[in-house]
């Protein structure tokens, strides 16, 4: 889906606040986590791979989150599960596993990610104008998630990777990347002086 038809993405937006954490704080985050530039080959390989499987690694994650109502239960009103907002989400989520798989860690992705953590907390349900859901995602849960998000990409990995190396090279990138992002949403979570 081209991006500018996915409503509510805003990579690239320059009305979005300046981010937070800039280009020092970036390479620090990066460093803590171990994150290098092989790991960006590894990202990009990984991208050749999952792209035409994006929807199929949706249905597993929606998959996931359908079946357990406390996670559902963000997607929820008093009527039930939205579908619209899930509809919604599931596109944005689609186009952020591209852009983590080419991610750059430059500003304009900074500031993006930031917006996404709002979104899960303070920010949550205003994108799409939803009414009646829980006006934050636990903080908790989004921590736990990356387990599941981490470990269900390995056999779409495996279905591209050249050999056992390749596999782990690129499902490793994949885990420091994802943390990467959770690490930048908590800034919507805790003190500004505490991220
Ligand atoms: C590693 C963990 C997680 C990842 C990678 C992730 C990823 C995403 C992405 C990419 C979006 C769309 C962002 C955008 O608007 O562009 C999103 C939104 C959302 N996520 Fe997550 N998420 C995670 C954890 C969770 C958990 C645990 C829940 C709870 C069920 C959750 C519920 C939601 C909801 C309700 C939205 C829509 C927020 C809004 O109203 O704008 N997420 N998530």
């Amino acid at each position: 889906m081209a991006t500018a038809t996915i409503p509510g993405y805003r990579m690239g937006d320059p009305t979005l606040p300046e981010p937070a954490l800039d280009e020092t704080a970036m390479a620090d985050l990066r460093a803590a986590l171990l994150l290098s530039d092989d790991d960006l080959v590894a990202l990009r390989d990984a991208a050749a791979i999952v792209d035409a499987r994006v929807d199929e690694l949706l249905d597993v994650w929606y998959g996931f989150v359908g079946s357990h109502p406390f996670l559902l239960e963000s997607f929820a009103t008093p009527d039930g599960p939205n579908a619209d907002y899930l509809a919604r989400v599931r596109a944005r989520f689609g186009q952020w596993v591209r852009d983590t798989l080419s991610a750059d860690f430059g500003p304009a992705w900074v500031a993006y990610q930031e917006e996404v953590g709002r979104r899960h907390a303070a920010g949550k349900n205003a994108t799409d104008g939803v009414v009646g859901a829980p006006e934050v995602v636990p903080f908790r849960y989004v921590v736990a998630l990356v387990y599941p998000i981490y470990a269900t990409i390995r056999p779409f990995l495996a279905s591209g990777a050249r050999d056992e190396a390749h596999l782990e090279a690129m499902h490793q990138a994949w885990l420091k990347a994802v943390l990467l992002n959770v690490a930048i949403w908590s800034g919507a979570y805790v003190r500004d002086d505490w991220r």
